[in-house]
Order: structure tokens, then C-alpha cells, then sequence
């Protein structure tokens, strides 16, 4: 090369230079662990579509926190699948809830150890599997939805919920919700908002481990189409005009673009989900010897982190914990 002034491998010579110029850093810090909580009393069951996944009777849940924490994960996302599903998902809002029952235990026994955050949405507690009240001619009612909504997410600020995070993509409900708890005393208690949430193929595990599938029709009525990015970005400034504390892009790997986009246009905190098909993927072709898990899972988090994630969803957050062992 007759440029001597131009040379970019020197930057790479070792390990410490490399390191020393590195833009990007995934830190355990950066971490949220979803865990799934159901009915009865020393159950674990592994989801069959997540190898590693659990979902945990609420004492058995306590074992796994204690995990958890002892990883150095600063917060859980936690979903619950109900003893019993109908059409106005009542036993999402019920004081002794699955998942209620669950906040409750875990701030008992770990306080600010572990932030708990809980999804707030009816498709595991309704007996048709929508995300909202359905009326008889099959359509998903926003309105009637968002008065729902918010004692789902009073139910869970009551029980001792750190962060509630709506995922249903009602029009709405983040305002709708921010009022009910402001009003009820919960000024302090913060809105995670899954704001520009696709309908996406990558759900596809978790709806096994929540059990919930829709039994007709599909989400693209009220979650957002693949194709659109500017979309995103209003559904984004809404929920912030709205009261959202942090909005999130979900998918986050065939989304990398629109969280990029959010994290330039908002002056807000900015969470990825790297949801349940994202890792089941990476989960099978480990298995089947044609990808390196941890290369992998650790190459994906860094892409999400480096498109402009703080804050990260994902199911290998325990397994980011022990391969890249902070002090
Ligand atoms: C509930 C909800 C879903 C996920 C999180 N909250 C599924 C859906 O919209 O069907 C997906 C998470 C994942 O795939 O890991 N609305």
C-alpha cells in the first residue's frame, strides 16, 4: 500500500487495543429476564419451544429469582398464565392473581434487589386469546379494553410492581393507565410502553409458553404491519405525550433499523425485546451443531445495543451473566 498514513489493522494488533477502542458494550446491567408464573405449588414446567425457559408455580418462582439475583440482573418481566381464562379476563386483575401473588412474594423476599416489571395484556386471560374484549361479532374493542387494562395494572402497582409495561397496542391505554395510577397513588410507579410492537412471527414460542395463541383472527388489527417505520415513530411520541418512561421496540433483530431510528428521534430511555423466537432460533440450531450459541446469542445483543438498545429483553440473560462474568 502506498498509503502509509491509511492503515486500519493496527488497530486490531491484541486483545487490549481492541478493547480499549471498543464502541459498544453489553453489560449484565443492560438486562431484563422475562419469566413465566402459573397456578398450583412446587411445579416447574420447561417450555418445550425454549429449552432452559421455565414456568414456575409462584414458590417454586422464588428459587429462580434468587438466581437471578445472584447474577447481578437488575430486573425480571414477569407474564402469567391463569388457572382459569374468560371472556373479560378477569383473572388478570384479580387481587390473588397469579401474577399478583407473585409481585408480592418476590418484593417480600428480595425488596430492591430486583426490579420487578410486569406485562400488562389479557391474551393469556382471555378465553379467545386477544389481547383486548372482543365483542360478538369478533372485533377487538380498544375502549371497552382500556378500562380492563388499567385494573390489570393498578392490580400489579397494589401487589408492589416496580414498572408496569402494557403490551397490548390498544390506542390509549398508556394514558389511560398513567391516570388510573396517578390517581390512585402510584405517581412514582413507572410506564414501560411496548410501543412499536409488530405483529411478528417470532412470538411464536412464548404464545406456547402463555398460551396465547388467538383461537380466531390474528393481531394485525391492533399490532403494528413489518412494513413501516415511520409508523413506529408516531406510535413512539404518542405514548411519550402520553406519560411512557420507556418505550420499546419489539421484535428487537428484524427491527434494528426502527430501534436506531427511535433511539435518534426520542430523548426517552429506549428497551429492546428480543423476543421468544429470537432465541429459540439460535436455541435449535445450537442443538442441531450448526451455530455456536454463545458467539451467537452475544453477537445478536450486541447488534440490538449497538442499533441504540439501553435497556434489553432477553431469555439468555442468565446465560450473559456467566459468559461475560463482570466483578
Ligand atoms: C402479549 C405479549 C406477547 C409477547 C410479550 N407480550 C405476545 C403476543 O403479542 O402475542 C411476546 C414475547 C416473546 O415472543 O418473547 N401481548
Amino acid at each position: 500500500m502506498g498509503f502509509p498514513l491509511v492503515r486500519m489493522r493496527r488497530m486490531r494488533r491484541c486483545e487490549t487495543i481492541r478493547s480499549m477502542v471498543r464502541e459498544t458494550h453489553v453489560s449484565v446491567k443492560d438486562l431484563v429476564y422475562p419469566m413465566f408464573v402459573q397456578p398450583g405449588n412446587g411445579i416447574i414446567t420447561e417450555v418445550p419451544s425454549m429449552p432452559n425457559v421455565y414456568r414456575y408455580s409462584v414458590d417454586k418462582l422464588l428459587g429462580a429469582v434468587e438466581e437471578v439475583v445472584s447474577l447481578g440482573i437488575p430486573a425480571l418481566l414477569l407474564f402469567g398464565i391463569p388457572e382459569v381464562k374468560d371472556e373479560r379476563a378477569s383473572s388478570a386483575y384479580s387481587k390473588d392473581g397469579v401474577v399478583q401473588r407473585a409481585v408480592r412474594q418476590v418484593k417480600r423476599s428480595f425488596g430492591d434487589d430486583i426490579i420487578v416489571i410486569t406485562d400488562v395484556c389479557l391474551c393469556s386471560y382471555t378465553s379467545h386469546g386477544h389481547c383486548g374484549i372482543v365483542s360478538e361479532d369478533g372485533v377487538v374493542q380498544n375502549d371497552a379494553t382500556l378500562e380492563v387494562l388499567k385494573m390489570v395494572a393498578l392490580s400489579h402497582a397494589e401487589a408492589g410492581a416496580d414498572i408496569v409495561a402494557p403490551s397490548d397496542m390498544m390506542d390509549g391505554r398508556v394514558g389511560a393507565i398513567r391516570r388510573a395510577l396517578d390517581g390512585a397513588g402510584y405517581q412514582d410507579v413507572p410506564i414501560m410502553a411496548y410501543s412499536a410492537k409488530y405483529a411478528s412471527a417470532f412470538y411464536g414460542p412464548f404464545r406456547e409458553a402463555a398460551e396465547s395463541t388467538p383461537q380466531f383472527g390474528d393481531r394485525t388489527t391492533y399490532q403494528m404491519a413489518p412494513t413501516n417505520v415511520r409508523e413506529a415513530l408516531r406510535e413512539v411520541e404518542l405514548d411519550i405525550v402520553e406519560g411512557a418512561d420507556i418505550v420499546m421496540v419489539k421484535p428487537a433483530l428484524t427491527y434494528l433499523d426502527v430501534l436506531a431510528k427511535v433511539k435518534e428521534a426520542v430523548r426517552m430511555p429506549v428497551a429492546a425485546y428480543s423476543v421468544s423466537g429470537e432465541y429459540s432460533m439460535i436455541k435449535a440450531a445450537a442443538r442441531m451443531g450448526w451455530l455456536d450459541e454463545k458467539r451467537t446469542a452475544l453477537e445478536v445483543l450486541t447488534a440490538i445495543k449497538r442499533a441504540g438498545a439501553d435497556i434489553i429483553i432477553t431469555y439468555f440473560a442468565k446465560d450473559v451473566a456467566k459468559w461475560i462474568d463482570e466483578p
